[in-house]
């Protein structure tokens, strides 16, 4: 089967030209004008953007957390982030303190294997390093395409490590070309003033914002910085929020080093006065809070400064009925919201349509960036002959609305509900297949594979 895309205006992150795409198989062969090979299907895309399709790095499908499941399959979800013009996420599998990371990552392939609509690949958060699971970490590097490790400073008792672990799993992942990535948050601070709060019966969601101030981003943001520049081994910090946060990253470049920063299309839209609208301020609740207005400031300059290079979602959807679980204590309220679907389509009408970020940009943090630092580059996050063809074909101009009531999400509510937005995913290609066309998904479950990574080296 072969599928040419003619006449788009096509951008990665560094080029914006007219010009048609050629596919074989899953593969782009040719990308030139006037290509006329003979191809079993074209695409007009005349007035339309011809992008890479995006790569989310950070998200949680069927992740068990806080007493409940996340509500996205990894079914739902990847269907989902193909509607949003998202073709290969990242996915967390979590060990269990007092297990192994082969355990955990067993459970996981037994949720995604065969379910998976859309690419995804898996980290390996690791929440109880010793010394056999220091002997797993080469083994998931070499055998399971598994390069980077997500690592936690907060969530105490299930998820946190602490900095003598944080250190010797730092120095075995850079033996092994991986890089470790982490939720910076001080989590004795947080923990601290959680109870404080619970001791003085404040429980509404307003008191999960103010139990995790900027200074406990900030403090564990410049502490992982400074550990990743002792060991030497490359680190990456999740959901960056702040000011505070990034100017620790910012100190770090004094020395010459070089931080990972991610960013979620949430911290960049969202203020912290959503927690003052009593429960429904659950909609909300995740770790790191939503900040202040200064801080999206400064999110936004942030990317634009290259301090910032991915824009993800940290994707972690739960029901209404789960989110009430918190209705009495804002410390029971799962943490996560819902945005695999909207964050190519956010991105695109706050940052390019408004006049934040260009249009290379846009692909370099959503798409090329992420496949680069997670070893997934040239294969995915450009456009470019050998490339998959993961495509993204964006009108810019069309409008619509975001709503429960129409998204493919399985959470019944909208963090974005009623958001107007100019700019919208058209058509969306998985490796040659049209996966998104007419609002509808032509591909099926199990379509999505697993991508394995190679060692994590080939840096922006
Ligand atoms: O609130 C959040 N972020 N939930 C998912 C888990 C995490 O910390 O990333
Ligand atoms: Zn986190
Ligand atoms: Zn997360």
């Amino acid at each position: 089967m072969s599928l040419l895309i003619k006449n788009g205006r096509i951008i990665t992150a560094t080029d914006d030209y007219q010009g048609d795409v050629l596919i074989q198989g899953e593969t782009v062969t040719a990308i030139g004008k006037g290509l006329d090979a003979g191809a079993d299907r074209i695409i007009d895309a005349q007035g339309l953007l011809v992008m890479p399709g995006g790569v989310d790095p950070h998200v949680h499908l069927d992740m068990p957390f806080m007493g409940t499941f996340s509500s996205d399959t990894h079914e739902t979800g990847t269907r989902a982030a193909l509607f949003g013009g998202t073709t290969t996420v990242i996915d967390f599998v979590l060990q269990k303190q007092g297990h192994s990371l082969r355990e955990a990552l067993t459970e996981w392939q037994g949720r995604a294997t065969g379910t998976a609509v859309g690419d995804y690949s898996f980290h390996m958060a690791v929440t109880d390093y010793n010394d056999a699971t220091q002997k797993e970490i080469r083994q998931m590097v070499e055998e399971e395409g598994i390069s980077s490790f997500k690592t936690f400073m907060a969530y105490k008792g299930a998820l946190m490590i602490d900095d003598r672990q944080m250190t010797a799993l730092m120095q075995e992942v850079r033996r092994h070309g991986g890089l470790v990535t982490v939720h910076a948050t001080n989590g004795d601070m947080i923990d601290y003033l959680i109870a404080k709060h619970r001791a003085e019966g404040k429980l509404s969601p307003l008191y999960h914002y103010l139990s995790q101030p900027e200074v406990t981003e900030a403090e564990a943001s410049g502490r992982f910085a400074d550990i990743s520049n002792y060991t030497g081994c490359p680190g990456y910090i999740v959901h960056m929020t702040c000011e505070g946060a990034l100017n620790a990253v910012r100190n770090a470049t004094r020395r010459n080093q070089k931080i990972f920063v991610e960013t979620c299309i949430q911290y960049l839209l969202l203020d912290a006065n959503l927690y003052e609208r009593d429960f429904e301020g659950a909609k909300w609740v995740m770790s790191p809070p939503l900040r202040q207005k200064k801080d999206r400031e400064t999110l936004w300059a942030g990317i634009n400064q290259g301090l910032i290079n991915v824009v993800a979602t940290d994707h972690c959807p739960f029901m209404w009925k789960q989110k009430l679980m918190g209705e009495t204590d804002f410390s029971r309220i799962p943490n996560g919201h819902p945005a695999i679907e909207n964050r190519m389509e956010l991105l695109y009408n706050e940052g390019v349509h408004k006049g934040r970020i260009s249009l290379n940009k846009y692909v370099e943090v959503a798409c090329t960036n992420p496949a680069k630092i997670f070893g997934m580059f040239p294969r995915k996050g450009t456009i470019a002959p050998g490339s998959d063809a993961d495509i993204l074909i964006f009108d810019p101009n069309e409008r619509h609305t975001l709503s429960a009531a129409t998204h493919h999400m399985n959470v019944d509510y909208s963090a974005y509900e009623g958001w107007e937005l100019t700019g919208k995913v058209h058509t969306v290609l998985l490796r040659g297949k049209v996966a998104i066309e007419k609002d509808e998904c032509l591909v099926g479950k199990g379509y999505g594979q697993f991508i394995r990574r190679g060692k994590v080296g080939n840096f922006i």
